[in-house]
């Protein structure tokens, strides 16, 4: 499985611990910047994050910034991207088990490094049920993106 990865600089000082426990968590990351604290603005990284899922070059995402809030609103704008803002192990559980969600985000200012580490690993460890109630809900979310 190959997972993006990426990052503003208010999200960057967790991306070391994201990728080595991505990594040994057996997935390939397809690392998409940013590569430094200096100021860049959050919607390119979830933009490049969410275009290497659209097109396949990933199969989901990691995606922080500094509260998680920016980066989230920004991924969902695109089509097909589910992104869960989760930093709680429930929300990181439930937001793969029923809603599917493609990308979790996270916020570097929020959640320090080995609860974030946490957060990845039930993230992807966690499956998407398939139950008919949340298929049908995903596909009035596909409704609404088509509508509007
Ligand atoms: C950048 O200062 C900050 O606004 C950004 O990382 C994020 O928190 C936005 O929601």
């Amino acid at each position: 499985m190959v997972m993006a990865f990426a990052c503003d600089h208010g999200g960057f000082p967790l991306k070391a611990r994201l990728l080595q426990e991505i990594q040994a968590l057996g997935a390939e990351v397809l690392d998409l910047g940013t590569n430094s604290s200096a100021a860049v603005d959050y919607p390119d990284y979830a933009e490049a994050l969410g275009r290497a899922i659209i097109e396949g070059r990933a199969q989901a995402g990691v995606l922080v910034c500094g509260s998680g809030v920016g980066a989230s609103v920004a991924a969902n704008k695109l089509p097909g991207i589910r992104a869960g803002l989760c930093h709680d192990s429930f929300s990181a559980r439930q937001g793969r088990e029923d809603d599917d969600c493609n990308v979790l985000c996270l916020g570097a200012r929020v959640v320090g490094p080995e609860l974030a580490a946490d957060l990845v690993r039930i993230w992807m460890a966690a499956r998407f049920s398939g139950a008919q109630r949340h298929m049908r809900r995903l596909e009035k979310i596909h409704h609404l993106e088509e509508t509007y």
